[in-house]
């Protein structure tokens, strides 16, 4: 029987809630799919940073190298800033283990209403492929004269051929795959002479390797736009790291919630484990409560499981979820009802075993 060992971050605000859901849906679907996982807690985050000074232990981007794969929650608490909770444990894993592609579907499911007005499942299908260890984060720069009224800062995006061709060519496949193929390219090269130029020459060129798909650049504040008016036009889009953070949460809202959407920090080469997580975040406004929608993070543990080759397991998951939200029995408050997160992760496990 194939064993997977599942590093575990819950992480902070409903991270520490909707994961245990998620484990609880994913060790149904092993035991289903006849593979087990061996899940290992890391209690990294915020409360971890209150206490010992640091998001996680000195050693803990190697010791994760230990593991198939990482299982994310949430990162970020009120009492600790942005810019070090990020900064010292979400980016640098996803810079350290190459986890070069993040991908995140947007998709409108049956059974839940879009904020867009006589917008259906139909319209909103598409996926993301994010740039995920380069460009606008890269976390290049510095600031010079602190508090001063000199004081000066600087932030440099890197592009670098290799990347943009990587993510470029990932991104060809995916749209492949789909039954449209149709690729979506975020580009901004009309004011961004020097990175988005080349990275509309080194998308242009990886087109020419996918003759069947069809391939269209957009400036990413047109796709902004057409995501909200036409969203029924987009299938994949390949975007900047930046450019993919913020065109992602545009396409969870239009998906009816942020507390569906999953992502996954793909490493394709396999040399490092990949890393699952919902795209929302800990919501501190809603922690504590037990109420926030688990589906997110059981749906990125479902793409783990893809990524680990169980895609019976996925799928299988995946069409408990569509069931679950398209019965529109149990809903929690984001979706318009009163279900809590253990009623919602009961709803999937037994739409599972039916
Ligand atoms: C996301 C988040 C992160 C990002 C933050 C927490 C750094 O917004 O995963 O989309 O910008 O990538
Ligand atoms: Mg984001």
């Amino acid at each position: 029987m194939n064993t997977y060992r599942i590093a575990v971050i819950a992480g902070d605000g409903i991270g520490k809630e909707v994961i245990p859901a998620g484990i609880q849906v994913l060790k149904i679907a092993a035991e289903q799919g006849g593979f087990a996982l061996d899940f290992t807690e890391l209690p990294w985050g915020c409360d971890y940073y209150l206490q010992h000074g640091r998001m996680l232990d000195a050693d803990g981007v190697d010791r994760l190298l230990t593991f198939d794969a990482v299982y994310l929650g949430a990162i970020g608490d009120p009492r600790v800033s942005d810019a070090v909770s990020a900064r010292e444990l979400i980016l640098p894993v996803r810079q350290r283990l190459f986890q070069y592609v993040n991908l995140r579907p947007m998709r409108l499911m049956a059974g839940i209403r879009s904020p867009l007005a006589n917008r259906g499942p139909a319209d909103i299908d598409m996926i993301c492929v994010r740039e995920n260890s380069e460009g606008e984060y890269c976390g290049m720069g510095g600031r010079l004269h602190a508090g001063s009224p000199l004081e000066m800062a600087s932030q440099t995006g890197i592009f670098t051929r290799q990347g943009i061709e990587r993510i470029a060519r990932y991104a060809f496949k995916v749209a492949q795959q789909r039954p449209r193929r149709l690729l979506a390219s975020a580009t901004k090269s009309n004011a961004l002479q020097h990175a988005m130029v080349l990275w509309d020459e080194v998308v242009a060129g990886v087109a020419k390797e996918f003759p069947d798909v069809t391939y269209q650049k957009y400036h990413v504040d047109a796709l902004c736009a057409r995501m909200v008016t036409h969203p029924q036009t987009l299938d994949v889009i390949v975007a900047s790291n930046l450019f993919g953070d913020i065109l992602t949460d545009i396409g969870s809202a239009i998906s009816g919630s942020l507390g569906v959407g999953p992502g996954g920090n793909i490493n394709p080469e396999r040399t490092t484990p990949s890393m699952f997580e919902p795209i929302h975040g800990s919501a501190p406004d809603i922690a504590g409560r037990g109420i926030a929608n688990p589906i997110a993070a059981i749906w990125a543990g479902a793409m783990m499981l893809d990524h680990l080759g169980e895609r019976a397991a996925h799928d299988s998951i995946l069409a408990a979820i569509e069931r679950v939200i398209g019965e529109e029995t149990v809903k929690t408050p984001d979706l318009g009802g009163k279900a809590t997160t253990a009623d919602m992760a009961t709803a999937v496990t037994s739409a599972l075993r039916r």
